[in-house]
């Protein structure tokens, strides 16, 4: 039978490409995220090009929706091989003017998120009684600081941290857990950001330019598309991967060098 994965954030954005490579691999997958027009949409043109999969609405912040998410999987497909904690928010702000509504909601859905989607996913790996992966959305910012995105940098150093702390505790139960880190990809989220930092220079950036300006340091000299990180999660999902665990890797092109 063909392996069972569930990826959060997966209507649209990297997660979506997450989805489809696995779908090529031949997973049955679980789509999972908080915008329902779009899941609906997606999934439907996912299945009209023949792929096994269902769609599941939910917010990752909710600890009871991750294990409804798990739970569904489970009644559709009969089992759980692979957890993907993709959802995710960005915000971009001077660090002067962070304030208590931001912190808690970006840590609510980045860390808090992964935190739930683990344990809802290790619970049912555990009551399988089978190997199990779960692959968290980390990012270049939880490997390096950046202006202006001070909170998403910190709450990927916490995804980060979690990675480790969580594939120690979970790898008697033979449970890898892995971070995805990308760089620079032209999905909505970046759009955002860019909107944002030209917003905040005073006049010093069009629109497209902080993109431009942060994807021109990349060696390979290109920003990057979805595929490009299904292609690492693929591998991370795959029985290639089973000796690695507790590592947040990076994929960016050459951009951050750890
Ligand atoms: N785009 C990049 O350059 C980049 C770089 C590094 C890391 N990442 C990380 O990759 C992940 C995906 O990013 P993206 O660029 O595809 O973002 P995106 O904004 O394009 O897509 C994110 C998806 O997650 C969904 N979502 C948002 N909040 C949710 C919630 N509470 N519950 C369930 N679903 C929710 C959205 O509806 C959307 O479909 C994020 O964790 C992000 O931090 C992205």
């Amino acid at each position: 039978m063909s392996k069972v994965a569930v990826v959060t954030g997966s209507a649209g954005g990297l997660g979506r490409g997450i989805a489809e490579q696995l779908i090529q691999d031949g997973f049955r997958v679980v789509l999972h995220d908080i915008n329902e027009v779009l899941l609906n949409q997606t999934v439907e043109e996912l299945k009209q090009q023949g792929a096994d999969v269902i769609g599941v609405p939910g917010d990752v912040s909710k600890r009871a929706d991750q294990f409804y998410v798990v739970e569904k999987a489970v009644e559709a497909f009969g089992q759980l091989d692979v957890f993907v904690n993709n959802a995710g928010i960005d915000v971009v702000t001077p660090f002067l003017e962070i304030n208590e509504a931001e912190l808690n909601r970006v840590f609510a859905i980045n860390v808090n998120g992964v935190v739930f989607g683990t344990q809802a996913a290790a619970q049912q790996f555990i009551k399988q009684q089978t190997k199990g992966k779960i692959i968290n959305a980390c990012s270049i910012a939880g490997h390096e600081s950046y202006e202006m995105l001070a909170t998403y940098s910190a709450s990927k150093h916490a995804v980060r941290s979690f990675t480790h702390a969580s594939s120690k505790e979970l790898a008697k139960y033979n449970i890898t857990v892995n971070a995805y880190c990308p760089g620079v990809a032209k999905t909505k989220m970046w759009d955002r950001i860019d909107e944002e930092m030209v917003r905040h220079s005073d006049g010093a950036l069009q629109i497209g330019e902080a993109f431009e300006q942060f994807s021109a340091g990349i060696s390979l000299g290109r920003y990057q598309i979805p595929e490009d990180v299904g292609n690492l999660v693929s591998f991370l999902a795959s029985d290639k991967a089973d000796y690695i665990t507790g590592q947040a890797i990076i994929t960016d092109g050459g951009l951050v060098y750890r």
